[in-house]
Order: C-alpha cells, then structure tokens, then sequence
C-alpha cells in the first residue's frame, strides 16, 4: 500500500508513538508533517526519519499546542505551504505530576488533550473537506474508562490534583469530542476515529518514579507496537468511510458508557468553543 499522493499531519511526532507513527506512514511515501514544540528535539527526530526511511518529505512545524494562538499561528503558516490535508493525527500528550497551567490559564491535561484538538481540527476542516476523503485520528487512551466528566471543575482547581484521575478526565472528554465531532461532519468525506494505542514505553512517564520507568521499559509495548493502530487508521483501505469509533488493537471497540453521552459532548463542544473563541460555526 503506498500513500504517496498523501499528506499527514501528527502532533507530538518527535517521540514515542508520535514519532513511530510519522515512521510508519514515511516508510507508505507519505508526505508527513511534523508539530513538535521544540525546535532541537523536531529537527533531530526529521533527520532520523529522513536517515532512516529514505522519505524527504518529512516537514517540520513549530507549535507549543498549550497555546491557542500558536495553534492558530501554525494552521496559517500551514495553509500558505500546503493546498491539502488527508490525515490529521492528534496525538502529543501529557501526563504531569503537579497542576500546571497553560499560557492561556487552562489546566495542562486539558488544554493539550482537549483544547488543542479541538481548535486545531477545526480550524484545518475546510482543507480536510477539500482533500476528502479525509481522516482524523485523535489519540485517547483506555484511562478514560474510569473518569467521570465534572462539569463544575473542568480545569481542576476544586478537587485535588491527581495525576491520573485528571489525565483520564481529559481522555474521557477527548473521546467526546471525537464522537461529537464526527457526528458534526457526517457526510462530508471526512472521518474522526479515536484509538487506544496500548500500554506503551515512551517519555509520557518521565515523571514517573525510576521502578515505574524500568518497569515500563520491561514490559510496555514498544512505541512501533503503540503507533500499529494510528497507523492502521491512517492508511488502511479496510477503514474507509468508517467514523465515530474507538480503536484498540485495529478493531472497533465499546467505550465507557459516559463517552457516548450526547448531552456531555454538546455541553463541551460549546464550553469548547466559548474558550478558543472559535466562530466557523453558527449552532
Ligand atoms: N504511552 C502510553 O502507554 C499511552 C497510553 C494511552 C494513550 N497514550 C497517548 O498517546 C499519545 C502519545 O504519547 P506517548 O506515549 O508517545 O508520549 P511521549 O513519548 O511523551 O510523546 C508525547 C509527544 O507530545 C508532545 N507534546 C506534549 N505537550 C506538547 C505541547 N504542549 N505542544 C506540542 N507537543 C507537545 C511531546 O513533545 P516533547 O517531546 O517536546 O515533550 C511528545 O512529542 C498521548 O496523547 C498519550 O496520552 C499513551
């Protein structure tokens, strides 16, 4: 399968199963686009890729995604580069010890997990409905199984800060946003799947303790194991036209029953919107 006449944007694509997976789809000849935060770390990750895979087409923008206007900075400066966009993968991710907030006041999980998925896939749709078919891929986690959305304290400030249940909030909210979204774009060529991409050894768990670390590096999937489902969504003919859905192991799978709520994923949807000040939409 070659995907040649492709391109591919990923977040988060200097490390772990981001940087697996822009490997993946370089070695199908895809055009990819690298959003890495920093400069030295996104460099050396593309000429490894370049080295590695003999694909030139390795493309490097900058963008810190806990900052809206960086999001927005980085979608122009995308569009005066690139007339289309078949594959979006949002997949940087976070998981911190203390509560931190982004530039923009937003509690860090969410502002990377949610706020950044949200802005950037909406303001790339139209060029997404351009090159359709088109697919979004947002990578969420099986963490969201045990959240419960709080509406009261989305940011939270209210309850104590634990590393996990605040991780898996933002999650559980990634998964509604990703089956609001595809219900949104119903019919337009453009499909919006989650995935679950497996426990897996990458630098999420830097924070973690040293036996947590080495216990990861023992026996966690390797990142080529974790990026196997982005990947699959990516390129597969199989998954064609298929939208809404949460992937684990290539294959659709239930979610927890709080993320097919319609009223949760409305009511996000809009604080969403409220707080990127995002106006492409008139509901
Ligand atoms: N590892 C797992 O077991 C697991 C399980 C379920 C879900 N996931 C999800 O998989 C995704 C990828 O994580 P990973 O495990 O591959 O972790 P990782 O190795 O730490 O990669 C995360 C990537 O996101 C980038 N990133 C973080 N914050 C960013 C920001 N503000 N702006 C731009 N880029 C940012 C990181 O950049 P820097 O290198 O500059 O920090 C890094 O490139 C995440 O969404 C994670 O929640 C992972």
């Amino acid at each position: 399968m070659s995907m040649e006449d492709k391109i591919c944007m990923i977040t988060g694509a200097n490390s772990g199963i981001g940087k697996a997976t822009v490997i993946g789809l370089a070695k199908l000849n895809a055009t990819v686009i690298m959003v890495c935060r920093n400069k030295e770390r996104g460099e050396l990750a593309r000429n490894e890729i370049i080295t590695q895979t003999g694909n030139k087409n390795i493309d490097l923008f900058l963008c810190d995604l806990s900052s809206l206007e960086q999001i927005r900075k980085l979608v122009a400066e995308f569009k005066e580069k690139y007339q289309n966009l078949h594959i979006l993968i949002n997949n940087a991710g976070v998981m911190l010890k203390k509560r931190i907030l982004s530039v923009d006041g937003f509690e860090m999980n969410f502002a990377v997990h949610v706020l950044a998925p949200f802005l950037l896939t909406n303001l790339l749709l139209d060029v997404l409905r351009k090159s359709a078919p088109s697919r979004i891929i947002n990578v969420a986690s099986a963490a969201h199984k045990r959240a419960k959305m709080d509406f009261d304290d989305l940011q939270s400030e209210n309850k104590k800060y634990r590393l996990f249940t605040v991780y898996g909030i933002s999650k559980l909210a990634e998964m509604l946003f990703t089956y609001e979204l595809s219900r949104k774009i119903d019919g337009t060529g453009v499909t919006a799947n989650a995935v679950h991409p497996g426990v897996v050894n990458t630098n999420l768990g830097r924070d973690q303790s040293k036996f947590s670390q080495w216990f990861a590096r023992k026996f966690f999937k390797s990142p080529e194991e974790g990026a196997q489902t982005s990947k699959y969504l990516a390129s597969s003919p199989e998954v064609e036209g298929i939208t809404g859905k949460y992937f684990v192991n290539k294959q659709p799978k239930q979610s927890s029953e709080e993320s097919y709520s319609l009223e949760y994923a409305e009511k996000l949807w809009k604080f969403c919107k409220e707080m990127t000040k995002l106006n492409i939409y008139q509901d």
